[in-house]
């Protein structure tokens, strides 16, 4: 249910969403703030959504969120003043400095759907743990158990031991339609490993099953 992959069609997504929007100002934007990249294939560089979200006043000069802006943005998606509300609660988070800020929220803001207040709350945790950490791919790779720890933390699912919330987990592998779950297949996906990070790369296996 939650993958690296979902970051990967943003791109796509934003193309698609530009059209949901039909405001001819967000694809000006979009492709004036394109062909300005200094780092095209830098897909972790915080150029584009900083020209982006500046440009449609969602970030002011001074790098500070523009909540009003994002919220008239979001509503014209979610269609929920509840959900819009809580998920700027949630999203709008400023960093140290105005780059990772846009980063930051272009990703959980605006970019990944969500389907529930608890689908954007797991998103926002992994992107939290993976950014700005790990701002390239070889870095990533490296790196990938500890950002599956750091993020099973952040959402309850394992504590700072690696001792595993069991139910946590069940929930989890229940809600992700998997047809599969036997007994033994939840034993394997719950039991505490060597170490936490063992703990946690077995967790995520399981998660995306
Ligand atoms: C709006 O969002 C809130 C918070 O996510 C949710 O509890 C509520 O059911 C939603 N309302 C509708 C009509 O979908």
């Amino acid at each position: 249910m939650i993958s690296i992959f979902k970051f990967a069609v943003v791109v796509f997504y934003l193309i698609a969403q530009m059209s949901v929007l039909a405001e001819r100002d967000i694809s000006v934007i979009f492709d004036k703030c394109s062909a300005q990249r200094k780092e095209p294939d830098n897909q972790y560089s915080s150029e584009l959504p900083l020209c982006i979200l500046t440009a449609m006043e969602i970030l002011n000069n001074n790098g500070a969120v523009n909540k009003k802006n994002l919220e008239e943005l979001l509503l014209l998606r979610y269609k929920n003043q509840t959900f819009v509300n809580n998920l700027i609660d949630l999203c709008a988070v400023e960093q140290p400095n105005p780059g990772e800020t846009a980063y930051y929220v272009f990703y959980t803001c605006w970019i990944t759907p969500y389907e529930s207040l608890e689908d954007a709350k797991h998103m926002i945790a992994f992107l939290s743990c993976w950014y700005p950490k790990y701002k390239s791919s070889e870095k990533i790779k490296a790196a990938q158990n500890d950002i599956y720890k750091c993020f099973l933390e952040k959402i309850n699912i394992m504590d700072k031991n690696g001792e595993v919330n069991k139910e946590a987990v069940l929930q989890i592998m229940k809600a992700s339609e998997n047809k599969k779950l036997t007994d033994a297949v939840i034993e394997g996906c719950v039991t505490k490993k060597e170490n936490p990070l063992e703990t946690a790369n077995n967790i995520w296996k399981c998660i995306n099953m």
